[in-house]
């Protein structure tokens, strides 16, 4: 469907023209003084330079044009030549019907699909998941959500930080732990083990001592790095620990995602752009793109209109090692093999930024993508403690994730307790889903660059501009439908939405107008924040609604017919949101 504001610009534009002025003045927006009227235009303004005449007179003659028209209920022009309306009821609960008849509620999908690969979770196996690593795996699993529903085929990697020096760490710690493994044994010669040699919980162990010792220990550092080296070159041995060290985390890794609600198509890491460094590599040296610098290997990226410096994208250390840069310009041929994307989305730290940078002009100039290949880079802000400071455990250690989600539920948990008649066992299961609500609800309402504070308290209050408060209200929409239906009403007989019977309806239905507007700008601004903002100014609307209003002692059966279909719509545009938010809302609560 059209979106509405484009409906009633429509209706301006024609007017517009009737009256002998260019169609591009007939901008319409929503009021921004709701006290005065529904929507607003400003083009007489502007018009009155073109056509040299008082704005207030363009103003006064398009008013005229259309203050009977029956999609206008109310219409005024105010000085200097503001065109101000409120529609009528009736108009408005046409076009909020045509959502409620659609199946997609009136979004449409994008006309020409595009292929796009979305880079996020970005998790480092073998080291414990961590804050730094969540607001990539919510932010990411909504934008791949919110592109998906926008048409697009998409395509979610995790890609795994599975190639680095942890790797090494690991192995050394190990041999030092189990020195009797085969591994260790330089003249073994059959198989290997299929068995990991560690459990998951020695795994999560053996990373932070060895990481540990490596600092104190010059010598065990130097084992580590040859260690990496070898198993790089493809060491047999170290290949096969490595292999283990990958099963085993990926199992925890995918438990931990799955508790989030994040999934990936993909599960490709570092380790799978390797294959394509060395031609990659020797290729920009051939064609004159990588040149020598103090030792290392570099291709210059800086360009003329640059405000800052943007160094040089390093692909090779002097001691011969690639770098991070190397393996992300790798991992986009391997991308490129495989799907040609026409656009790519990460999502980091926004500390990475430069990083991004300077990779996205390597890749433009040395031809890996194609011109017109769109590269973006999402950076997201820290996720701060009450105290300002980068968010720690009590203890003031980094936070794991898992004693997150723990945190944020024992919070939703002594809420719901404090006034809840339900058993153990079915608070238990509530509590996980709105816990999850809270989280990913409180990162994705802020806009994802800034920073922001993780406040525990606020994020599970059921009150204010949080996820419970939006769980709430769909519980609360989902328990009048059941009363609905328990008292002998048949939800499939409200075919329809009627006309609004008092203004909180009509803002209701005003509200819910907006919904594929906000889908649209959602995906073209890679902006979850703005479903946020939508769903918390619709929950507001109906609970106003629901205040406002009899709905189920409603003595008209045609309008209470009504308020049923606006109920179910209302309930459908919000699970669909909060669906592309990456969460879902309970039974009761
Ligand atoms: N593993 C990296 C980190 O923890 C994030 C990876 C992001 N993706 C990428 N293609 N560089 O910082």
């Amino acid at each position: 469907m059209k979106k509405f504001l484009d409906v009633i610009g429509e209706i301006l534009e024609k007017a517009f023209e009737e009256c002998g002025y260019d169609t591009k003045y007939a901008k319409v927006t929503v009021s921004n003084r709701p006290d005065l009227c529904e929507y607003q235009c400003n083009g007489a303004m502007a018009a009155a330079k073109e056509y040299k005449k008082a704005p207030f007179v363009i103003a006064g003659e398009i008013v005229e044009k259309l203050k009977d028209h029956k999609a206008v209920r109310w219409m005024e022009s105010v000085n200097p030549g503001f065109i101000n309306m409120t529609l009528s009821g009736d108009f408005v609960a046409e076009y909020v019907d045509g959502m409620y008849q659609d199946a997609d509620m009136g979004h449409e999908k994008a006309g020409n699909p595009k292929t796009i690969v979305i880079d996020y979770g970005g998790a480092n196996v073998a080291k414990p998941l961590h804050i730094g690593h969540l607001r990539s795996a919510i932010i990411g699993e909504s934008i791949k959500r919110i592109a998906k529903y926008a048409g697009h085929h998409v395509i979610g990697d995790v890609h795994l930080g599975d190639w680095g020096l942890q790797m090494g760490l690991i192995i050394e710690e190990l041999r030092d732990r189990k020195p009797e493994l085969p591994y260790f044994d330089e003249s073994f010669e059959g198989e290997y083990p299929t068995e990991a040699p560690f459990t998951i919980s020695e795994l999560e162990q053996i990373y932070p001592a060895a990481s540990a010792r490596s600092k104190e220990e010059p010598e065990f550092m130097e084992r580590a790095h040859q260690a990496t080296l070898k198993l790089q070159s493809g060491d047999k041995a170290c290949r096969a620990i490595w292999n283990h060290i990958m099963n085993v985390s990926k199992v925890d890794l995918k438990k931990n995602y799955d508790n989030l609600k994040v999934s990936f198509d993909l599960w490709k890491g570092e380790s799978d752009a390797q294959p394509f460094i060395p031609d990659m590599v020797q290729d920009m040296i051939d064609r004159g793109f990588a040149h020598e610098s103090q030792g290392a290997l570099v291709i210059d990226v800086a360009e003329e209109t640059d405000s800052k410096e943007i160094p040089p994208c390093i692909i090779r250390k002097s001691d011969g090692a690639a770098l991070y840069a190397t393996s992300d310009l790798a991992t986009m041929i391997q991308r490129e093999r495989d799907f040609a994307p026409d656009r790519y989305i990460y999502m980091t730290d926004k500390r990475q930024e430069m990083h991004f940078t300077q990779v996205f002009r390597a890749a433009k100039k040395t031809g890996i993508v194609k011109p017109e290949t769109e590269l973006t880079f999402l950076g997201f802000g820290t996720m701060n403690g009450k105290d300002g400071k980068p968010f720690k455990t009590r203890a003031g250690g980094v936070m794991r994730l898992e004693q997150l989600v723990a945190d944020i539920n024992d919070a939703v948990y002594g809420r719901m307790m404090e006034n809840r008649s339900m058993t153990e066992e079915e608070v238990a299961e509530i509590v996980k889903v709105i816990g999850l609500a809270a989280l990913k609800y409180g990162d994705l309402s802020n806009q994802a660059s800034k920073d922001y504070i993780f406040d525990i308290e606020r994020f599970t209050s059921f009150e204010g501009n949080t996820g419970p408060y939006i769980l709430y209200t769909i519980v609360r929409i989902k328990s009048i439908l059941a009363k609905y239906m328990e008292n002998g009403g048949d939800v499939r007989e409200a075919s329809s939405i009627k006309t609004p019977v008092n203004q909180s309806e009509k803002e209701l239905m005003i509200a819910i107008s907006r919904f594929n507007e906000v889908m649209e700008q959602a995906y073209a601004e890679i902006a979850p924040h703005k479903i946020c903002q939508y769903i918390y100014e619709l929950s507001n609307a109906f609970n106003s609604f629901y205040h406002e209003t009899k709905i189920l002692s409603e003595e008209n059966k045609d309008v209470k017919k009504g308020y049923i279909a606006l109920l179910v719509l209302t309930k459908k545009v919000l699970e669909q949101c909060i669906d592309l938010l990456g969460f879902e809302a309970p039974e009761r609560m």
